[in-house]
């Protein structure tokens, strides 16, 4: 993950059986290229060694503040600076109260107090001990502080009770540290992102349609949400699993996809087809399988609405709406023309021949193109990287327009 590469974030411990979560979280954080300094309290080490998060992290776990040989080569005060960013996962309702109190009494709360980071807590315990007043009231001053707090999951617990209390999925407290640590540019902008193939069914079980994958829309609408933004993110169907903050809906058709499309365009900042829909559909959908026969099948097709066309079309001034242009030929004249005719603010144009680009891989090789001629060429990116570059573009129009 592009955005913790390079970081350090310090992750700490506390003593609840969840700490073993801990272990799959730092691997996670390590591999999206963060370097991760591990904190563990007394409490966690009955749960999990320090050589477990040791191994993972790869670096030695802080555990004791008066441990001189560490001390004096990290310093508690030297770690709680060199952090970008503070995760302490699980949290205990112990630690939620040391923190709200401001106690420091061992390595992990001094730390927080010193730290100027941004400090990301993940409570689990038991529903009993989490809705207790005393915790709600600790959660309370420290979201007040400005603690980012990843809400607990509802499930059933160890302790056999069924409740909230659950540490937060993992990929939801990565995706927290993510957005601590992005510039919160697009704060108060609504953006509504399409992505993914539509499907045209010509009978209950077979459909027209295309090998696209969704990752570009989703990694717009992931990153549009990471920089603040209130996101909407409407796919035609894919594989991948709704992005965490933001709003998504599923569709199936060209037709549906116009129909959501066009009531969230209407009070959205930005709009972003990343969409690949299918310009034609079968005429008629049996209601039955058809059944093989000794003639060949003809499928009339028809034209489906050209949904970016239609928002053009419709376009409010300071709205601002970027297309794709997927070719395989005169990908600038094609592209160039897409966003004339479409009334288009970018359009991202995508030559589908060339290799790492295009529909099904992970990275895109794509040109932005503006309404005053400019091109910008953009080397073999990921589509997370890609995506980044696409929205400072949309930052830069939101700013002058
Ligand atoms: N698009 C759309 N509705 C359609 C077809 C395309 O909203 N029925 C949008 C796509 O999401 C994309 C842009 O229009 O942002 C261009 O799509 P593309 O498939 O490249 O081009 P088309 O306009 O369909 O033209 P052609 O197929 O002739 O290249």
């Amino acid at each position: 993950m592009e955005r913790l590469r390079g970081k350090t974030l310090l992750v700490g411990v506390t003593g609840g059986i969840a700490a073993y979560k801990a272990a799959e979280l730092v691997r996670l954080l390590s591999r999206s290229g963060a370097g991760v300094q591990v904190v563990m309290t007394r409490a966690a080490q009955q749960f999990i060694t320090p050589l477990t998060l040791q191994a993972l992290s790869g670096r030695p776990v802080l555990t004791d503040l008066f441990d001189l040989g560490l001390e004096s080569e990290i310093g508690h005060i030297q770690a709680a600076r060199s952090a970008h960013a503070v995760i302490v996962a699980p949290a205990t309702a112990n630690v939620l109260a040391k923190m709200a109190a401001g106690i420091a009494d061992d390595y992990l709360t001094t730390v927080l107090l010193a730290t100027e980071a941004p400090v990301i807590v993940c409570p689990a315990m038991n529903t009993k001990m989490y809705a207790h007043a005393a915790t709600q009231d600790n959660l309370n001053v420290l979201k007040r502080r400005g603690v980012i707090v990843v809400e607990p999951q509802t499930g059933s617990l160890a302790c056999g009770e069924e409740g909230p209390g659950r540490l937060a999925d993992l990929s939801l407290i990565v995706e927290t540290a993510c957005q601590a640590l992005t510039p919160q540019t697009l704060r108060g902008k609504r953006v509504v992102v399409s992505a993914g193939p539509t499907w045209e069914p010509f009978d209950p079980v077979r459909f027209v349609t295309n090998p696209s994958s969704g990752k570009m829309g989703f990694a717009l609408a992931r990153e549009a949400s990471r920089r603040g933004a209130d996101v909407h993110l409407v796919t035609g169907p894919t594989a991948l699993a709704d992005p965490p903050f933001v709003t998504t809906y599923r569709v199936t058709t060209a037709r549906e996809m116009e129909h959501v499309m066009k009531g969230l365009a209407e009070d959205a900042h930005v709009v972003i087809m990343a969409a690949a829909v299918s310009d034609y559909r079968p005429e008629e959908t049996a209601p039955q399988k058809l059944k093989k026969k000794d003639t060949d099948l003809v499928i009339r097709l028809v034209r489906n609405p050209d949904i970016l066309a239609g928002l053009g079309a419709e376009k409010q001034p300071g709205r601002i709406l970027v297309g794709f242009a997927a070719e395989t030929e005169q990908l600038l004249q094609n592209a160039s023309e897409k966003l004339r005719k479409k009334n288009l603010d970018l359009i991202v144009a995508n030559d589908l021949t060339q290799p790492g680009a295009g529909f099904r891989c992970d990275t895109n090789v794509v040109k932005i193109l503006d309404r005053a001629g400019g091109v910008e060429e953009l080397p073999c990116l990921s589509k997370e990287e890609t995506a980044c570059r696409i929205l400072d573009r949309i930052e830069a129009l939101a700013l002058s327009t």
